[in-house]
């Protein structure tokens, strides 16, 4: 992917910081989801007093696409931190990789991890989740 396509990336997810709600953990998260059609979608960690429901921003960026009929997914970026200050990658919880593994191809999807536009690393599905288990194991 090219770099001006991720640093956007890195923008849009890091503005999402601001509406990250977590009341219990200050744990700041934001996510930006490109699809294929080039259309962009973000997200932030909402959390709940009775913690389970909490949403990761991952997963925000994911059901706000879907539920607006995106199906085909590029790349997904992810930024967070204690008090949203960005000093370690922010890798997707288990179950936000799990999400991805339904909609992605693990070969192709992308998951950009930041701490700024000027220290990023690109990883791909399945190297995040290697031998997940998908849709296609139900053929
Ligand atoms: N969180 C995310 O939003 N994404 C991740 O990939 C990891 C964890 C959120 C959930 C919770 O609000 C806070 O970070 C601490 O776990």
């Amino acid at each position: 992917m090219e770099k001006e396509r991720i640093e956007k990336m890195i923008e849009l997810a890091t503005d999402q910081l601001q509406f990250s709600y977590t009341p219990y953990s200050g744990f700041k998260v934001g996510a930006a989801l490109l699809t294929k059609s080039g259309k962009m979608y973000t997200g932030c960690n909402i959390e709940n007093a009775a913690y389970t429901p909490t949403n990761c921003a991952e997963r925000t960026a994911f059901f706000k696409a879907v539920s607006e009929g995106e199906r085909e997914f590029e790349a997904i970026c992810v930024v967070g931190g204690k008090d949203g200050i960005l000093t370690e990658y922010a890798a997707p919880c288990g179950v936000c990789r799990q999400v991805m593994m339904e909609f992605c191809d693990p070969q192709q999807f992308l998951i950009i991890l930041a701490t700024g536009t000027d220290h990023y690393d690109v990883y791909t599905l399945k190297e995040l989740l290697p031998l997940g288990f998908g849709p296609a194991n139900l053929n």
